[in-house]
């Protein structure tokens, strides 16, 4: 992805944000050089990977395959202590994330606000293949079921419960407009819990055709090396 385009689309994210009262913590809007004066009192942010993240998982076209969130808490697998994690998310019209579960995380996915989040389910076979068997889900604590890739339609203030190995892939729909979307679960680690179908790109590559206005979660180190111990 374009750095132009990145930053377009966070601020984009940052005036939706304010539009539904989504009040975002200091972090999410400091810019390079604050990074750059800040030290290991940070050490938290950058080892739990919180903030910006952004994707177009390799399909070179973010507005039809892509997603834009910010992680706001997170914890760490391999240290004890927060066993939690929380993100908000912006999901387009017809902007797709692509068909994955997840083996450790369970995370309840949240419509906050604007237009209606659609999700279609798969339970999984044991080769991670896609089951025909029907899905059952938690939606605010009410069961549903659905047959194997129908889709649960989440308007705002509803949520639903994913557990693991739950293959899901969802978007906004079309002409309800943007969606707010909250993410509640247990600790996050997108460098490995993430188990895509079909073979996707995660975090992309970026051409750096305009200076960063805010950084992505995975490269403070890059830009701010004030954050590593010395
Ligand atoms: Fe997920």
């Amino acid at each position: 992805m374009k750095r132009s385009e990145i930053n377009a689309q966070i601020c984009q994210a940052i005036d939706f944000l304010a539009e539904h009262q989504y009040l975002l913590p200091p972090f999410a809007t400091w810019m390079p050089e604050e990074w750059q004066r800040a030290g290991t009192e940070c050490r938290e942010i950058v080892e739990c990977s919180l903030g910006w993240d952004i994707t177009d998982f390799g399909s070179g076209d973010f507005a039809s395959v892509g997603l834009l969130l910010i992680t706001l808490r997170n914890g760490r697998k391999d240290q004890p202590g927060k066993t939690y994690a929380e993100k908000i998310m912006v999901v387009r019209e017809g902007q797709v994330t692509p068909t994955h579960f997840h083996s450790d995380k369970m995370e309840d996915i949240i419509n906050r606000g604007g237009g209606n989040l659609m999700i279609r389910l798969w339970n999984a076979t044991p080769d991670d293949g896609l089951s025909d068997e029907p899905v059952t889900v938690s939606v605010d604590g009410v069961l549903r079921t659905v047959e194997a890739g129908g889709i649960v339609r989440l308007t705002p203030g509803e949520s639903i419960c994913l557990t693991q190995r739950l293959y899901h892939r969802f978007w906004g729909e079309d002409g309800a407009g943007t969606v707010l979307v909250g993410e509640v679960s247990s600790v996050n680690d997108d460098t490995c819990d993430n188990r895509f179908y079909d073979e996707v790109g995660r975090f992309p590559a970026i051409e750096e055709d305009e200076a960063p206005l805010r950084l992505l979660c995975n490269e403070y180190l890059r830009f701010a090396p004030s954050l590593v111990p010395s």
